[in-house]
């Protein structure tokens, strides 16, 4: 049985009282389920965020983090630092990682490999642009990111990997991959890694779908036997919605 996953990716919004408030509203609000909760707050409130949910079931993450051990990065953050705090997840690869601050697969792996090697959990982000799929190199595209980041972790490295297909054009747009979109990609996905590594590992790996999740969508997409969960930006900053989505998991 794969890990169900339902994690909010915060972005750059709210700041520390602002953050200790929606975790409050979002831990009263937390439906019973047995899927993995996780939020990502921005670096400077993940040790509120981490106090503030002690006896909860809901993880803390981080947004991103460097690929070296520490030394002269100003402005960065290292997998030690992160763990120092108790947060075990890190995600890797956003869209706005790679459009706006020029992370590509080399980068990406390197950094892959450290969170790896620290014992972090990995949210491995990838995804077509909006041309990629009206040229149908949509496919080809995913392949390469996946084969560019991750194909030369070991094996064993791959019980720390969650992946989340956000299809660019679909992110903070208000348009969604349709269920069977999601679908298509999320059983390409698998099989590309059944063929780089083995069916095992393909089957094991929670694979998300992320790109403008909402109450009113999470479940039909969540219904799909390759999707295990959602990538949630907007919608995991209200209280409501995050519980609501987490309710259709
Ligand atoms: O990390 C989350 C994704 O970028 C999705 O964001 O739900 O606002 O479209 P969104």
């Amino acid at each position: 049985m794969r890990t169900k996953i339902v994690a909010g990716n915060w972005k750059m919004n709210k700041n520390l009282q602002e953050t200790e408030e929606l975790l409050a509203e979002l831990s009263a609000k937390l439906p019973d389920t047995d899927a993995d909760i996780i939020v990502a707050p921005t670096f400077v409130n993940l040790q509120a965020a981490k106090e503030a949910l002690q006896d909860s079931k809901i993880q803390v993450a981080a947004q991103n983090m460097h690929f070296a051990e520490n030394g002269a990065y100003t402005g960065e953050i290292s997998a030690d630092m992160l763990l120092a705090l108790g947060v075990d997840t890190v995600i890797i690869g956003h869209s706005e990682r790679r459009a706006y601050f020029g992370e590509d697969d080399a980068l990406l792996s390197k950094k892959v490999r450290t969170a790896v090697e620290k014992g972090l959990k990995v949210i491995f982000c990838f995804g077509e642009e909006l041309e990629d799929r009206k040229s149908d190199k949509h496919f080809t595209v995913v392949e390469n990111q996946l084969k560019n980041a991750l194909f030369d972790l070991d094996a064993s490295a791959w019980s720390k990997i969650v992946l989340a297909y956000e299809p660019v054009w679909a992110i903070g747009t208000g348009e969604t991959a349709s269920p069977e979109q999601a679908q298509e990609m999320h059983a390409f996905i698998r099989k590309t890694i059944a063929d780089g590594f083995n069916s095992s590992i393909a089957e094991d790996v929670s694979i998300l779908y992320g790109g403008s999740v909402k109450p009113a969508n999470a479940s039909e997409i969540f219904s799909k036997p390759d999707v295990d969960g959602g990538l949630i930006g907007g919608a995991s900053l209200k209280a409501t919605d995050f519980s609501e989505i987490i309710k259709a998991i």
